[in-house]
């Protein structure tokens, strides 16, 4: 996809963070977006903001990305309303800091919900709609975290882990049918943006202190994160890195395999929350402990 004027692009979790700056950064090109989030407020917030930056048109849609039904709803309205659509990107995502041991199933269950099975049905929801297109894309995020496994994000990197070979299996498969359409995946690495505060954490966290010491890990601006993405979209990257931090990691990831887990252990040691077992129970989103 060469150029985004006049293209319609749909975007989950565009209520934030890395979702928010794609719309924006897709509306200075004069796209024309479909928006959705769980939070209605966020993404009409998102939408008026795209409009006055140069969006064609926008769309905004509450939708639960790991509500199979909802979504196959809003990728059929999408298509309906506007005519077409060229660009699909499978953003929604949330954040759990747990050791195996320590996690519930519910919050298990809801992480892969949204970070997974949300990919999984914002992809197959918009397949059909995107091979009537002439010029037709799917962006998938995965993480960092979908390259190498972390201590206490064990359900975070199954999900990206999950993400990352779908997207690779559909990209062969789009491929090997000479459908045209172009599959990229993107492996961010960490980008400041409000997933630690809407993040659960296993009872016993402090979800401010985790929070706060994501925001200095975090070094890469949504804005650069969402240039990085369409540039990629631009060439029809396979993969795509997001910050020197996700360079860096896969590089380490290629060069040492395993032996990159002495140094993530070395590094957790310092930084993770890991101690002996806590009674297992969560801290729920919204205690908005976090600054
Ligand atoms: N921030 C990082 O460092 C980082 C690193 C690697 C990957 N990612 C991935 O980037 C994507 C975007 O995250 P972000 O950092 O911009 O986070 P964010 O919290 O700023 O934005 C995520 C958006 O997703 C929405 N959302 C949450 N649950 C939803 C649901 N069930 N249905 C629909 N929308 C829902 C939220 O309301 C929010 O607007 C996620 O997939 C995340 O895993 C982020």
């Amino acid at each position: 996809m060469q150029d985004f004027a006049g293209k319609v692009a749909a975007i989950t979790g565009a209520g934030s963070g890395i979702g928010r700056a794609l719309a924006y950064e897709l509306a200075r090109y004069g796209a024309r977006l479909a928006l959705s989030d769980i939070d209605e407020d966020a993404v009409r917030e998102t939408a008026a903001l795209a409009l006055k930056q140069g969006a064609s048109e926008t769309v905004a849609t509450r939708v639960d990305v790991s509500d199979r039904h909802a979504v196959q709803a809003w990728a059929d309205e999408t298509a309906g309303y506007f005519g077409t659509v060229n660009l699909v990107v499978n953003n929604a995502g949330v954040a759990l800091t747990a050791t195996v041991e320590e996690m519930e199933w519910d919050d298990f269950e809801w992480l892969m919900g949204i970070n997974f099975w949300g990919v999984a049905y914002g992809t197959k929801a918009f397949l059909p709609h995107l091979r009537r297109s002439r010029d037709a894309h799917i962006v998938n995020i995965s993480s960092v975290f979908g390259l190498m496994g972390i201590p206490t994000q064990s359900a975070y990197c199954a999900a990206k882990y999950a993400v990352r070979g779908f997207t690779e299996s559909l990209r062969q498969e789009m491929r090997m049918s000479n459908s045209g359409i172009r599959v990229t995946t993107v492996h961010p690495g960490g980008i400041k943006t409000n997933i630690a505060r809407s993040a659960r954490a296993a009872q016993g966290l402090d979800a401010g202190e985790l929070a706060v010491s994501f925001d200095r890990l975090a070094r890469t601006s949504p804005d650069r994160a969402a240039r990085i993405i369409l540039r990629g979209v631009k060439h029809n990257r396979a993969r795509v890195f997001v910050g020197p931090d996700a360079t860096a990691i896969d590089i380490g990831q290629r060069a040492l395999g395993v032996g990159l887990e002495t140094l993530v252990r070395r590094f957790a040691g310092r930084s993770l929350p890991l101690g002996p077992a806590r009674p297992a129970a969560t801290t729920r989103p919204g205690t908005k402990s976090a600054g």
